[in-house]
């Protein structure tokens, strides 16, 4: 079967067809962290400054996509979801199964991006924003035919910008609400224990900078002592303590109850989109 030629792990070309923002980081932690050299890396854009953006770090640069999948083993779909369709068949009569193809479209499914593709050697990656600064969190569903090692090959480059997990692609919308949508609710956790320093009467940039690097530290302990939150919480409040008292508050106000509820409505929300 076509499908088990094997990736050439060390030899093999990454195409990214949709030169964006997504295509930009990705392409610069896997060079940044020496998964390959920027000169195994193709894209293709008409806009000038995109085009400048990947060149200027030894990326080569076509002016069509198809000349990225021809010149690529491993192509990465990285446009916008309206029009990955389009854009797939277009390219349909290169997407031959010799080659490992990869969605990163937000809600495209892998029963659609097969079928317009002709070929079922897909991986579908679902990352999240953090990945501009190397901290992505990431799922990766196998398609029909892509392989054991098709996928460890996906998650050496994705987890070149953050962490990648493998999951059942019926699960991506429960994906989408925690770590897609995710971000956006720190972002408004981090704005919110800023107010509170600045009521308590610090200095903005001050609050400010001490919410984020507390939110950044606080994810840390959580990974890296592998201790469960809740006894990283409790070793943190002493009794009668400062700490007992906000988390009282925060229970008050049901914190916990809100936080699963957003995921949750969150999810919901991608189970419609997908259903339209
Ligand atoms: N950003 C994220 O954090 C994130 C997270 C999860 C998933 N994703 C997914 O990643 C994909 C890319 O997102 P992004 O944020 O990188 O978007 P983006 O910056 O808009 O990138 C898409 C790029 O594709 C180009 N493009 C448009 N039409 C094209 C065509 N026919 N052929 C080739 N390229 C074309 C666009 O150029 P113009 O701007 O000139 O049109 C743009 O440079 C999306 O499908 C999104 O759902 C993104």
């Amino acid at each position: 079967m076509a499908s088990t030629i094997p990736i050439q792990t060390d030899t093999f070309r990454l195409g990214f067809v949709g030169a964006g923002k997504m295509a930009e980081s990705i392409a610069k932690g896997v060079v940044k962290s020496g998964v390959l050299p920027a000169s195994r890396i193709r894209t293709a854009h008409r806009d000038f400054d995109r085009r400048e953006a990947f060149s200027s770090f030894g990326i080569k640069v076509f002016e069509h996509n198809h000349e990225v999948v021809e010149d690529s083993d491993v192509v990465i779909i990285s446009v916008k979801p309206q029009i990955v369709k389009e854009v797939v068949l277009q390219l349909k009569p290169l997407l031959t199964e010799d080659k490992l193809l990869v969605s990163i479209a937000a809600g495209v499914k892998l029963s659609d991006l097969q079928e317009w593709a002709g070929n079922n050697r897909f991986i579908r990656v679902m990352p999240n924003t953090p990945s501009a600064v190397g901290q992505a969190a990431s799922v990766m569903s196998l398609g029909g035919t892509a392989s054991e090692e098709d996928g460890v090959l996906i998650a050496s480059l994705f987890g070149a910008i953050g962490r990648i997990w493998r999951a059942d692609e019926k699960l991506f919308d429960a994906v989408t609400g925690l770590s897609g949508s995710g971000p956006a609710y720190i972002f408004l956790a981090i704005d919110a224990l800023a107010d509170g320093g600045v009521a308590a009467g610090l200095p903005r940039d001050l609050a400010l900078g001490l919410a984020s690097q507390t939110v950044l530290g606080a994810a840390a302990m959580a990974i890296n002592t592998g201790k469960h939150p809740g006894q990283l919480k409790d070793d943190v409040a002493s009794p009668g303590g400062t700490t007992i008292a906000g988390i009282h508050e925060l229970e008050k106000g049901g914190f916990r109850g809100v936080l699963i509820n957003a995921v949750v409505a969150a999810a919901n929300r991608s189970r419609e989109f997908a259903k339209r």
